[in-house]
């Protein structure tokens, strides 16, 4: 029975993902598929996937070998991979674990209906083709009726940077900007469902340079366009590079009502010696000097970063380097990783630091990332804070949201539904959470 078939998405790794999944379970529900969150149930099961760890690749196909039992009881399931080890391993993923249906990375998603065709019909299917055609001209961006009051939209994809570690470029391929009235259209979309908030997404964000009717855009500019629309209370974006914040984003921070004071700038070392052989094209004075001009123009904006350690040929004095920096910085969050090689990019082939080293300076730098964190959340207590509330908290009672610099909140016994936006005061500061009271009741 067509419409009765069950759909299982998994999604690994970036917020993009989140995206894409649901336009993928858009796509497939045009064709008969309802998804199930119980993977025993499904009709087909679709990995969604992350390739830029060597960790976060290898769960895949220890994922997929868990999902041997299941096709022995169904022969009709379909088991699909997507996303960025897809577009990485290709057919590999079908050597490695023959029981794969189908291998679709992120630039043919669009092509999901004949691909299906093909897999339903018992067939192999694979397309990791970089097309000439925009996939969102074809994929549907119909916001699911029942979504919370906070949604993903991309804007950007892709990325030309070329970090010596990194396989964004060769997964998503080269940056790529849609063009504003899609995003507008999307965004009033996703406001007319209950959507409150609106986190721009792309691999360089802040490189947006999309085709408006009135001439290109910079991503401040879509942000003073997205901030017209009423209704829409909260924008936000992510993630961007240092040397693409340009003088009217860092004074949007300032000036515009609905952008929050949060920022996600990833500067991956302290050390000029390392941020040259990882090719950023900054040093960690420009970065500093940065953030400085920054905080001119939004004094309490919250700082978030990415940051590698053991990075080949990483000295204790690189790495000292890149403490000084986060000392200087103070993030309120931070992703803090152990340098995984990639197969294919530059670094790969450089000498690699040993690993109980880089396992070394990952403890010691989050144990300092942590205590700032803890710091900045203990700063709160005492003061005020818009609160937009999601869901239910873990206790009876209990409601939870992000504040403006997206610190998780919760309040209990108050009257507030998913949507409100609401001051709270805060009270506690717990490992990952503040809590608080709403005022007024
Ligand atoms: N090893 C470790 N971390 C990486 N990142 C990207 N590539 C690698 C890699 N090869 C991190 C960077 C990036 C974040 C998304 O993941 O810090 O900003
Ligand atoms: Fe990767 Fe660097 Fe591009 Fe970010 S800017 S996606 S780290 S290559």
């Amino acid at each position: 029975m067509a419409d009765t078939k069950k759909l299982f998405i998994k999604t690994y790794g970036c917020q993009m993902n989140v995206y894409d999944s649901e336009r993928m379970a858009e796509s497939l529900g045009a064709g008969g598929y309802t998804q199930t969150d119980a993977v025993e149930d499904a009709d087909m099961i679709l990995l969604n996937t992350c390739h830029i760890r060597e960790k976060a690749a290898e769960k895949i196909y220890s994922e997929l070998g868990r999902f041997k039992g299941l096709k022995a009881e169904n022969p009709d399931l379909k088991i699909g991979v997507a996303g960025c080890v897809a577009q990485a391993e290709g057919e590999e993923i079908m050597r490695r674990q023959p029981m794969v249906d189908l291998v679709v990375g992120p630039q043919t998603y669009h092509r999901l209906p004949d691909l299906m065709e093909k897999v339903e019909a018992g067939q192999k299917a694979l397309d990791t083709d970089f097309p000439e055609e925009d996939k969102f001209d074809h994929l549907t961006t119909r916001p699911k009726a029942d979504r919370g009051p906070t949604a993903f939209l991309t804007v950007q994809e892709g990325c030309d940077k070329f970090c010596a570690f990194c396989v964004v470029p060769y997964t998503r391929g080269a940056e790529v900007s849609r063009p504003v009235d899609r995003i507008l259209t999307e965004a009033r979309d996703l406001v007319e469902r209950g959507v409150r908030e609106i986190t721009l997404l792309g691999q360089n964000v802040n490189a947006y340079h999309g085709a408006g009717v009135d001439g290109e855009y910079t991503l401040a500019k879509l942000i003073w366009a997205l901030n017209d629309i009423d209704g829409l209370a909260r924008i936000r974006f992510t993630t961007s590079h240092p040397n693409d914040m340009d003088d009217a984003l860092i004074a949007a921070h300032g000036e515009c009502e609905k952008l929050m004071p949060y920022l996600h700038l990833p500067v991956q070392s302290g050390s000029d010696r390392i941020l040259k052989r990882m090719n950023r094209n900054h040093t960690a004075e420009s970065y500093l000097r940065l953030i400085e001009r920054i905080r001119a123009a939004r004094p309490d904006i919250l700082l978030s970063g990415d940051f590698i350690v053991g990075f080949p040929e990483e000295t204790d004095a690189d790495f000292a380097d890149t403490m000084a920096l986060i000392e200087e910085v103070r993030y309120g969050q931070a992703y803090s990783f152990k340098y995984s090689t990639r197969p294919g990019t530059p670094a790969a082939e450089r000498e690699q630091v040993d690993p109980d080293v880089a396992s070394e300076r990952l403890q010691v730098m989050q144990a300092l990332l942590t205590r700032q964190q803890r710091e900045i959340q203990d700063e709160m207590i005492g003061k005020t804070v818009d609160v937009l509330f999601e869901k239910p908290g873990r206790l009876e009672g209990q409601m939870g949201g992000k504040s403006s610099h997206l610190h998780a909140v919760h309040v209990t016994g108050a009257n507030v539904s998913r949507g409100d936006i609401r001051p709270v005061r805060i009270t506690k500061s717990e490992p990952n959470s503040l809590g608080g009271e709403v005022v007024g009741g």
